[in-house]
């Protein structure tokens, strides 16, 4: 069957020329230019493939794992460089699941699992994150989903959209309700290392050996057009079958992607470009802590960790109206209404994007729309 498009896809495709003046709730960090990497890049790279490996540059392979932590248990031939986590999560979606097989998913969560694991025919079973719980992932629950014959659970930490983070004991729990039915255990980490509170969560392809760790230098390098991403298993077999599928779509990696994400990584300049992202990423967060007390009828879970959460609207207000109003004179902005991710009454909020987005603009822009009553039903 074809893969069917997602609410949130539909709501970026219907606004791409929107041009907004202010920008509320982007997921990632602001993006560097190329002149950032002049000094670092040779000219006399050739614009070949890199011709040493199907599985990405050595070094890169590298750095992708100290970033993670799992420079001691797991080898460079676990890692697989692809044209983003988006990429990473498809390869494993595709070459694990068969029709009639089981997926258990979060909700809400990334879309992406579910629409491909629906177009393959896979069974899917989601497990609620409530609100009320602080958008928690209920590991009880999880664990009755996750019966025998579960294929794969995949789940985002930090979660995409709510910003919850797993501790390292409840990474633990979810490890052993994977083992337990021998399912594989995608982990998708594409926000990790954006941590407001607690520690970064242990990569799961350090803990078990059907664990896929998939993740990018898209959120908090704010690199997403190099298209560069990663999957971490132990499982040759599943890095194989990864390699073999790629190989019939993109075939290999861009080069230019690995060689600029190989220098983004390098141990040095990674900390102190995380260490500026977070640094902005928590000023903003602050800011929007202060502004949400200040809105009546307005309230949310601060995220843990990660760029983004789930702001719920006073009663009566239609999220997709008031987003689509948002975007029009006279306040043109931008955010995504939680229909996109099957929690209408929501609205995302976030705080990346660095001084080009307008923040503090865009909000008082929503605390105005608000006050007028956009989006309220009849
Ligand atoms: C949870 C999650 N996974 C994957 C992706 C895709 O990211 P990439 O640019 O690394 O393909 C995104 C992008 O928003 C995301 O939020």
């Amino acid at each position: 069957m074809k893969v069917k498009i997602h609410s949130l896809f539909e709501y970026l495709l219907e606004t791409t020329t929107a041009a907004p003046e202010a920008l509320v709730g982007l997921s990632i960090s602001a993006s560097p230019v190329l002149g950032d990497f002049l000094n670092d890049l040779d000219p006399a790279l050739p614009l070949d493939w890199n011709g040493r490996d199907f599985r990405g540059l050595p070094e890169l392979r590298g750095h992708v794992l100290r970033q993670a932590g799992l420079q001691t248990s797991c080898r460079l031939e676990d890692v697989l460089i692809t044209a983003g986590a988006a990429e990473a999560n498809y390869l494993a979606l595709r070459q694990l699941l068969s029709p009639g097989d089981r997926i258990v998913l979060e909700s809400p969560g990334w879309p992406q699992a579910k629409v491909i694991a629906k177009a393959i025919g896979v069974e899917v079973v989601r497990v609620a994150r409530h609100e009320a719980e602080g958008w928690r992932l209920p590991l009880d629950r999880l664990a009755d989903a996750a019966t025998p014959g579960t294929r794969m659970i995949f789940i985002t930490n930090p979660n995409n959209p709510t910003g919850d983070l797993l501790t390292a004991a409840e990474i633990a729990d979810l490890v052993a309700i994977a083992e337990r039915v021998g399912a594989w255990l995608l982990v998708d980490e594409v926000y990790a290392g954006l941590e407001w509170q607690g520690p970064r969560a242990p990569s799961v392809a350090g803990l078990y050996g059907r664990g896929i760790t998939t993740g990018s230098v898209s959120k908090g390098l704010g690199l997403q057009g190099l298209r560069t991403g990663w999957m971490i298993c132990p499982d040759p077999e599943m890095i194989m079958d990864a390699v073999i599928l790629r190989e019939n779509s993109s075939e290999i990696m861009n080069i230019m992607g690995e060689t600029i994400a190989e220098i983004a990584l390098r141990p040095d300049r990674y900390a102190a470009v995380m260490a500026k992202a977070r640094a902005e990423g928590a000023a903003n967060l602050a800011m929007i802590n202060d502004w949400i007390a200040r809105q009546p009828g307005l309230s949310w879970v601060s995220p843990k960790a990660g760029l983004i959460g789930l702001a719920r609207l006073p009663d009566g207000i239609d999220s997709g109206a008031f987003a689509r109003a948002l975007l029009q004179d006279p306040y043109r902005t931008f955010l995504l209404p939680g229909e996109a991710y099957d929690q209408p009454g929501h609205i995302r909020l976030g705080v990346g994007g660095g001084g080009a987005v307008q923040l503090e603009k865009g909000l008082e822009r929503l605390a105005a729309a608000l006050a007028t009553g956009v989006g309220r039903l009849a």
